[in-house]
């Protein structure tokens, strides 16, 4: 039995995700906020990731039919609600003491997919529980990285499992921590009693000679490659996705070696700093695997216009990341929930008014071609 979250009440006059910015500032620690809002370097990527959604215009249907529409799409051969699930995101209860507990609940009410992190501050079980228990909730997907220990993989693999995930999300675009200056600035670190609960205690230290690098003599060697993908494959029998693959040919090889899916991603622009942002690495990928492979997107969505754009550029479903920890910090599970519940109606709102009644209407017709007008 899972435990219940904190029922907290909402702060005063929110009408949109960003409304949860203010109220969660005045909560979180100056550390804790330098690590969720921060980006690589100059965050030339983190800010582009929001601009390149600002700057997509869309070009509306009118007098359709819309009657009994709906935000339905099938991911993975289950038939979603609507397409929105929450990232991935490490050690919550930097944020709120439910952490990823307040995530499992508030999905479900909401009819929205998890994809939990492998860094995750709650045990998997409790995250798990609420969503196995409720038929109408979405995905339920694990995110792992990889860590060299395979006897420790396969343990995890089976806990993962066990635990009623549906998929495993291999992150492969951060070997190691993008160079992140706000948090370098103010010193980041977790607190001693918030910790990566299911991944238990396993840290071998890194075993360098002098003059040896501590990157590329100490964590490469240990980071996944190809073979690891390989590995993963054949040790569970849950799908596999990829997050963070941006290059065509890397999408047809995973492909090749029976990988899944993709979560077209550059990391909230938290890893390599002036990647594209994802509205743009979308329609190349997008075009490189075809109509019928699983693809996601993230980073800088914040309107149900957002969505419906992603949408219309190719993805399956989008992924919500920093608007919903925001939530989570201001009013804990039903903080979530309602910011769940807001770009749902924002998105219904979008479809309405952009003459689509279900998502497959949604395509690059809907979008103004060229320059932002
Ligand atoms: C980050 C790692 C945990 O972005 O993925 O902070």
């Amino acid at each position: 039995m899972s435990p219940a979250p904190v029922i907290e009440s909402l702060p005063e006059g929110l009408a949109n995700l960003a409304d949860f910015e203010a109220p969660a500032r005045a909560r979180v620690s100056d550390a804790a906020w330098a690590y969720l809002s921060g980006g690589a370097a100059d965050e030339i990527t983190l800010r582009a990731n929001r601009a390149a959604w600002d700057a997509i215009r869309l070009h509306p249907r009118v007098l359709r039919d819309l009657g009994h529409g709906h935000t339905r799409v099938t991911l993975l051969g289950r038939e979603l609600r609507h397409p929105i699930l929450l990232a991935p995101i490490a050690y919550q209860r930097l944020f709120h003491a439910d952490g990823e507990l307040a995530l499992g609940h508030a999905a479900a009410a909401q009819e929205a997919g998890l994809i939990l992190s492998a860094q995750a501050s709650v045990e998997m079980e409790l995250v798990a529980a609420p969503m196995r228990a409720d038929p109408g909730a979405g995905p339920l997907w694990f995110q792992l990285y990889w860590r060299d220990d395979r006897e420790f993989m396969r343990a995890l693999l089976r806990r993962v499992e066990a635990a009623g995930f549906q998929a495993l999300v291999l992150t492969v675009d951060a070997p190691v921590h993008g160079a992140r200056d706000r948090e370098r600035r103010i010193g980041f670190k977790l607190p001693d009693d918030i910790r990566a609960v299911n991944l238990g205690g396993l840290k071998k230290p890194l075993d360098l000679q002098p003059g040896q690098s501590a990157l590329f003599d100490g964590l490469m060697p240990r980071a996944a490659t190809w073979r690891e993908v390989d590995w993963l494959r054949t040790e569970s029998r849950l799908p596999l996705l990829l997050k963070g693959v941006t290059h065509a040919d890397d999408a047809r090889e995973a492909l090749a070696r029976g990988v899944t899916g993709f979560v077209v991603t550059n990391h909230g622009g938290r890893a390599l700093d002036t990647l594209p942002p994802t509205a743009a690495l979308l329609p190349p990928l997008r075009a490189a695997v075809g109509p019928d492979v699983p693809l996601l997107v993230d980073g800088g969505i914040r309107r149900g216009t957002d969505v419906l754009k992603a949408i219309a550029l190719g993805a399956d479903a989008v992924l919500l990341g920093r608007p919903y920890v925001h939530a989570l910090a201001a009013s804990g599970a039903l903080g979530v929930a309602h910011a769940l519940r807001l770009l749902r109606d924002e998105l219904e709102i979008a479809m309405a008014l952009s003459g689509c009644k279900t998502l497959a209407d949604a395509g690059p017709a809907l979008l103004w071609p060229g320059a932002p007008a």
